[in-house]
């Protein structure tokens, strides 16, 4: 089935499109969004793809993405389309690339790294592996993995 079946277009926001299958409740934790904000937010998930097999889209209404956003979505959804909407045009598609080092946002695994013990230090980790994705903190030397961020993002302690 068409997804367009599922879901119709929308006049202003974000569409995150090709998102891996599954993932979808993920990206929207790591952009903060719990869906108390009131953005009408349509999630489809495990949906055919001709590229993917299965994939997950989401779109959120009234709410454009920025860069930053962008960077962290890619770790999750390297796979992923964002596509700017406004006036019911696409007028931005971008494909998320991981990027190669990732600034504050997301913790250092190890509890004891100086990022976790000074709040106010921001993190800063070399990716050193896209598939895994593997992280090496540049201030302790220890790896994060995508396990770890999944973690972080359960506990809600993301946001640094
Ligand atoms: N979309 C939307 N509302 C709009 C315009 C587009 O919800 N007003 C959605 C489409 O349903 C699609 C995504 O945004 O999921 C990208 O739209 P478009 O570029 O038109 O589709 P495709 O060409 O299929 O995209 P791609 O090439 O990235 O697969
Ligand atoms: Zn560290």
């Amino acid at each position: 089935m068409s997804e367009k079946l599922l879901v119709r277009k929308i006049k202003d926001g974000t569409v995150i499109d090709h998102i891996p299958a599954g993932n979808a409740l993920n990206v929207l934790k790591v952009l903060g969004i719990t869906g108390k904000e009131g953005f009408r937010i349509s999630i489809v998930m495990n949906t055919d793809s001709v590229k993917l097999g299965k994939k997950d889209i989401i779109k959120i209404e009234g709410r454009e993405v920025n860069m930053d956003e962008v960077n962290i979505i890619a770790l999750i959804a390297p796979t992923a389309t964002i596509n700017i909407i406004r006036e019911y045009k696409v007028a931005k598609k971008e494909k998320v690339k991981v990027p190669e080092h990732i600034e504050g946002i997301i913790r250092c695994a190890n509890p004891n790294c100086i990022t976790n013990l000074e709040k106010d230090l921001k993190t800063r980790f070399k990716v050193v592996s896209r598939k895994p994705l593997i992280l090496k903190c540049l201030y302790c030397d220890r790896y994060t993995t995508l396990e770890d961020l999944y973690r972080q993002f359960i506990r809600r302690e993301l946001v640094k």
